[in-house]
């Protein structure tokens, strides 16, 4: 049998190593099933993606539908939306054979003719260059249309959503909004990480940390089916540590679970061993990321991390106790810190999203892990 760590960091999870998760999955499958869009809302690194995806594989969407996933994060354009979305429909038509791909590829009236055929496969290819859509709501209208006339349903995860509201076009939300809202073969998940950008409807679900208990429990079995243990107490610290963010855990379980022999036992030791060992190689990372600041925003992130959930940064009180120098500049650097995705904020409190990140500032600062560990840890 092949050895296997159970301890995934990478989406597409195989179900019986997804923990959790059966609300959401529900929540979602439903939504869908009654052509309803969603919006799915949490912070990074919380399983969003891995959700998607898991609901991509369930028996009722699956076979049904035809799924597509596809992340807007780095898009600046309706433009390179619609290229985006085009690959991405092409790539899934394709999969059901030549022909469907050629079909949709006809479709594509605006921009007919720059489609070329691959000549290892003599199938369509979808060479297209970005340049080549020069209407693009016109080339996305027909990719729509297109979507609309097939006789699976569709649908499409639209990863980072909120940047829409960045594009160079004004009121491109609202306005793929309403349209998408129209299609009847065609259903949504928009799902994005930063609350304040993010139109939130009556059907949004925010994606909370994984139940406590039930991520221990997962935990502990991936150990225990491996014939090793690890115990509650550390597997608890850990998450309340990581605040239930489940990639940090993911990540540090899956280097205790590599450093584990069989038959072995792992506890609060051998946690922090693999979390000081995750530190250490993300150190010329997290180096970099600093050095490329500027002396004001770096103070503001460490003063952020050894906070932990800074409330009311901008308030005087906060600045004059920090002794972070004016106003005006701390926040231009938060505003930076923002856009950089190194913190985060809800409502009045910034936070570090890269928990890993927060731990490793917190080290420099002569934080030790065990500290930060016992600071968090819950009482009794
Ligand atoms: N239910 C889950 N069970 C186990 N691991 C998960 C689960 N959800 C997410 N993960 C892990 O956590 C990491 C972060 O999840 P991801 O879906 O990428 O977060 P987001 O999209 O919210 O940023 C993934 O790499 C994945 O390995
Ligand atoms: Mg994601």
């Amino acid at each position: 049998m092949q050895h296997v760590n159970p301890f995934y960091t990478t989406n597409n999870i195989p179900s019986r190593y997804f923990c959790d998760r059966a609300q959401e999955t529900e929540t979602l499958v439903r939504s869908v099933t009654n052509g309803n869009n969603m919006v799915l809302m949490s912070p990074r690194r919380m399983g969003k993606t891995g959700l998607i995806n898991h609901v991509f594989t369930d028996k009722r969407i699956g076979k049904e539908y035809n799924c597509c996933f596809i992340d807007i994060y780095d898009t600046s354009s309706l433009q390179e939306f619609t290229f985006r979305l085009g690959q991405e429909v092409f790539r899934r038509q394709s999969a059901g054979g030549i022909r469907k791909g050629a079909r949709f590829l006809e479709v594509l009236k605006s921009i007919r003719g720059e489609f070329s055929y691959d000549p290892a496969t003599l199938g369509p290819k979808f060479a297209l260059s970005l340049g080549q859509i020069q209407q693009p709501l016109r080339t996305l209208e027909e990719i729509l249309q297109f979507m609309e006339s097939s006789s699976k349903p569709w649908l499409v995860a639209i990863d980072e959503f909120q940047q829409i509201g960045k594009y160079d076009e004004k009121n491109m939300e609202a306005l793929l909004r309403t349209r998408f809202q129209r299609l009847a073969n065609v259903t949504f998940i928009y799902s994005g990480s930063e609350r304040h950008l993010l139109y939130m409807s009556t059907g949004t679900l925010e994606l909370k940390p994984i139940d406590r208990d039930k991520y221990v429990e997962f935990a502990r079995r991936q150990f225990k089916n491996a014939g090793k243990s690890i115990t509650k107490d550390a597997v608890e610290g850990l998450y309340d540590l990581m605040e239930g963010y489940t990639f940090f855990m993911q990540k540090t379980l899956n280097e205790v679970f590599a450093s584990t022999e069989k038959g072995g036992d792992a506890g609060q030791i051998e946690v922090f061993a693999a979390m000081d060992y995750l530190l250490d190689t993300a150190d010329t990372t997290y180096r970099n990321i600093l050095a490329g600041l500027s002396k004001g925003q770096r103070t503001v992130l460490s003063t952020i991390a050894v906070d932990g959930h800074a409330e009311n940064v901008l308030s005087q009180s906060y600045i004059s106790r920090h002794y972070l120098g004016a106003a005006s500049s701390v926040q231009a650097a938060v505003r930076s810190l923002l856009a950089k995705q190194l913190i985060s904020r809800d409502a009045d409190t910034y936070f570090l999203d890269d928990k890993f990140l927060e731990l490793w500032i917190r080290r420099c600062y002569g934080i030790s892990l065990e500290e930060s560990w016992v600071e968090r840890g819950r009482e009794g």
